[in-house]
């Protein structure tokens, strides 16, 4: 989410918007040659950050001379130095904003920005000119991007975790499977919290080979648009359905409904459109979505609708400190269709 910016004036305001991609470039620039780890703890002369690093010793001087007047590194006499903001920048941070300024930086994300107003013209999402299938499908053809896509949404959902899993009681669950759950942080997280459940993780081939092993955990490769999914008694879709139109959301979730049996519970953990749209703060989130990938953040209601139409009822919304728990189980006049079609573990 956004910084609030009402305290500029109307046209610094503008301005600012206006050339605010400089700004991001150059944290950009400095997150992908990983500056901050070639400044170590010393304060070191640009030359040698530029030798180390490879690239042209001016050029650097002027991007990191840009990043410091915005509060990010300290350069003086030539010499560059940490500070509290550029410190987040190095390899381990536990706040992750290496990680997810380098997502932010890969090229599908820039180029799909690139395009928006194509995107606005037409409707169509950025990533489909560079992939006809798509953003996911340029990240299976891309495998560095797309390790560096992973890496970012682990740091991006990790930040979260910690005030969104003690919403919800998963104790009750014996099988929990996280659908589409990238290297399995959230699985783990939820784990922890119900010591008697075991876990299933289903995402892309190459994601999951960058999964951590884990002995509670078992891992399922496969495409939850073509493939049948694994039976559980609680399903966790985080930040999956916001990447997809209605008609490739509605497969995803018949496709969970498929394998699901009739005591199943489903979670959807998204940012919800409130109904003072006005208000909503993830309205950034929203514009990732339109330009990558054709999804959309959407209201309550939308939920509900695309719930009830393959198979689900919306149970409760939880709102947790940061995103909603939208709680779904099976609808009751589906309940009498029959065996669940799940994929035998
Ligand atoms: C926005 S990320 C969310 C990751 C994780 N659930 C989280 O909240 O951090 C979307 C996830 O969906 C996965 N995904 C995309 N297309 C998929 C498909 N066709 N089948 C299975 N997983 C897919 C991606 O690999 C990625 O891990």
């Amino acid at each position: 989410m956004l910084a609030p910016v009402d305290d500029l004036e109307p046209a610094e305001l503008v301005g600012s918007l206006a050339e605010a991609y400089v700004n991001s470039r150059c944290l950009h620039v400095a997150a992908t040659l990983g500056l901050a780890d070639a400044v170590g703890d010393r304060t070191r002369p640009l030359t040698d950050l530029a030798a180390d690093l490879g690239v042209d010793a001016s050029a650097l001087g002027r991007v990191v001379r840009h990043l410091a007047s915005l509060g990010v590194f300290v350069v003086e006499n030539g010499h560059v130095a940490h500070n509290d903001a550029s410190r987040l920048l190095r390899t381990g941070d536990p706040e992750g904003l290496l990680p997810l300024t380098r997502m932010l930086a890969l090229p599908i994300l820039w180029d799909s920005f690139k395009t928006l107003e194509e995107t606005v013209r037409t409707g169509r999402p950025g990533a489909s000119f560079h992939d006809p299938g798509g953003f996911f499908a340029y990240l299976d053809a891309h495998p560095d991007e797309s390790t560096v896509y992973d890496q970012g949404m682990t740091a991006m959902t990790l930040r979260r975790i910690a005030r969104i899993v003690p919403a919800y009681d998963f104790t009750p669950f014996e099988v929990i499977a996280d659908i589409g759950g990238g290297r399995g942080h959230l699985l783990r997280a939820v784990l922890e919290r119900a010591p008697g459940a075991r876990g299933i993780l289903f995402d892309r081939g190459h994601v999951l080979a960058d999964a951590e092993p884990d002995d509670r955990v078992t891992t399922l490769s496969g495409s939850f648009l073509t493939d049948p999914l694994p039976q559980a008694d609680c399903y966790l879709l985080s930040n999956v359905i916001h990447d997809w139109s209605d008609r490739e959301a509605l497969t995803i979730l018949r496709a969970v409904r498929a394998a699901a049996t009739p005591q199943s519970t489903m979670l959807l953990i998204e940012f919800v459109v409130p109904d003072d749209a006005s208000e909503f703060d993830a309205s950034d989130i929203d514009i990732y979505m339109l330009a990558l990938v054709g999804g959309r953040e959407r209201t309550r209601d939308e939920y509900a609708d695309l719930l009830d139409s393959s198979g689900w009822q919306l149970r409760r919304a939880l709102l947790t400190p940061s995103q909603t728990i939208l709680e779904a189980v099976p609808a009751t006049d589906d309940l009498e269709r029959g065996a669940s079609q799940a994929i035998p573990l």
